[in-house]
């Protein structure tokens, strides 16, 4: 087992990790939200506790591609009059029966205790619907629209405080180039900033040459930026399942490119602005997107642990880039790409990524420290490294998560610290990578408790291949 070094630098702070990070993304695609999240009249059990025990800090709705052509006041009122229109979103067309709107995507948030994060309409819609809409949901006076909501159910405001004005808007939301997106954003956020001036509003960002373009064309009224929302799917790394090892490396790697993608256009945004992390990046929409996830499929895909192990290197990334990464939506929360939860009728389980998720959860509200990995093996890839991330919580608890991306050797870890009590310590890992869970097999990949050695101020724990382990540490006496 090759020996590595775990070595933390309080002194070198990223910045704090804001549950915001650990969001997720519910679009009226294929099974997400309907046949998923809802079955037509209520959020079943099943899926809201699993949601639940993730946690879910904050929810993206309800597109996507899907938002640019919603029009929010067919989704509100008795569900009975609600109308029946064709509902589409990346190719996919269903009869959309309006029966999750507002009111009831309001109650799943409940639920979840998930901040709602609303998408609005740029595609079809117009800045008075989308004016009417904020009203409607946050104002406290006594309007037509606001007396709509009482009506409805809801006596207080629902204090939504993130819009996104428009979806992918240099694609599916309009074809738009950046230089007129810029300018309809500018009307829009305008607006909405005079229905409720405290709103966070986001902007639709692209590829770096879109990027410029809309910052340099909204020029002195950046201010009417708060994030700026950047997607970034991997593909290209072969099947699902049926990968070989240059593909399972080549996924980590894409992964780990998100760190960069995320920090540079971070760098754009402060060149703008003159300020690092004024406006922050909102990359709300990532994960891995496989060959099997298409149309046909209703953009399904098995999810393994090879694309666990992805989002724990990219939750790494989103920790070192705390300082101007202000917000990140895993795509999708329920069966639709790379879902922490997978449905069939009312069977529901838990991908590996759920796992990596959850695995991460206490990391929230920690300030991220440098956390460097001396290993000195000859790697096959410079993706098989082993990488981790560290965060110091106030009540002087250390939480630290170690990937051994390698595919076939094992590591055993060194870290000498003065945070040696372990309160917990779980590793997931597999036979093989390709490893998934199923509704008959849905505790083929879970955690299991490590075995950490405690001696003379250092810890000691062994990593087998492809595996991630998190230590929750408490210093000696606490
Ligand atoms: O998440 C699926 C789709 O991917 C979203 O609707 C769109 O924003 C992106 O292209």
């Amino acid at each position: 087992m090759k020996p590595v070094t775990l070595r933390l630098n309080p002194a070198l702070q990223y910045g704090t990790v804001q549950p915001r990070l650990y969001g997720h993304f519910a679009e009226h695609l294929g099974r997400c939200c309907y046949d998923g999240l809802w079955d037509g009249h209520s959020f079943p059990g099943g899926v809201v506790q699993l949601l639940r025990e993730l946690p879910v800090p904050l929810l993206r709705w309800p597109g996507g591609c899907y938002a640019d052509r919603y029009h929010w006041k067919d989704g509100i009122g008795p569900r009975s009059s609600r109308p029946r229109r064709l509902g589409m979103s990346c190719g996919l067309q269903v009869v959309e029966d309006h029966s999750l709107g507002t009111h009831e995507f309001m109650q799943l948030c409940r639920l979840l205790q998930a901040e709602p994060y609303f998408a609005g309409n740029m595609g079809t819609g117009s800045p008075q619907e989308m004016c009417d809409w904020v009203e409607y949901c946050n104002s406290p006076l006594d309007t037509n629209l606001t007396n709509l909501r009482r009506k409805n159910g809801a006596p207080e405001p629902f204090g939504i405080r993130l819009w996104g004005v428009g979806n992918e808007n240099w694609g599916c939301g309009g074809n738009y180039d950046a230089h007129s997106y810029a300018l309809e954003y500018r009307r829009y956020a305008t607006m909405l900033r005079h229905v409720e001036p405290a709103l966070e509003l986001v902007v639709c960002g692209f590829d770096e040459p879109w990027n410029k373009k809309v910052l340099e064309t909204l020029g002195r009224h950046l201010d009417l930026i708060n994030h700026f929302s950047i997607h970034h799917y991997w593909g290209g790394c072969g099947p699902a399942t049926g990968f070989n090892e240059a593909q399972y490396y080549g996924l980590l790697r894409a992964a780990a490119s998100t760190e960069e993608f995320v920090a540079s256009t971070a760098r754009l945004l402060e060149q703008a602005t003159g300020e690092k992390g004024k406006i922050g990046v909102a990359l709300d929409e990532w994960g891995v997107w496989h060959p099997e996830a298409t149309t046909g499929s209703k953009y399904e895909q098995p999810g393994t642990l090879r694309d666990a192990l992805a989002a724990a290197v990219a939750l790494r990334g989103f920790h070192r880039q705390s300082a101007v990464l202000s917000l990140a939506n895993l795509a999708q929360i329920v069966n639709v790409l790379q879902a922490p939860v997978q449905t069939t009728g009312a069977t529901c389980w838990v991908t590996p990524t759920w796992h990596v998720f959850h695995l991460h959860a206490p990391h929230m509200g920690g300030v991220a420290v440098e956390a460097e990995v001396v290993d000195e093996d000859n790697l096959p890839d410079p993706a098989a490294a082993t990488l981790a991330t560290a965060t110091q919580h106030q009540d002087s608890k250390l939480v630290v998560t170690v990937i051994n991306s390698h595919l076939e050797a094992a590591r055993q870890v060194t870290l000498a610290t003065e945070f040696t009590r372990v309160q917990r310590a779980r590793l997931l890992t597999a036979a093989t990578p390709r490893e998934q869970n199923t509704a008959l097999q849905p505790e083929n990949v879970k955690p299991v408790e490590l075995e950490v050695a405690v001696r003379d101020g250092q810890l000691s724990w062994a990593l087998p291949p492809h595996s991630l382990a998190t230590l929750e540490l408490a210093a000696n006496g606490k």
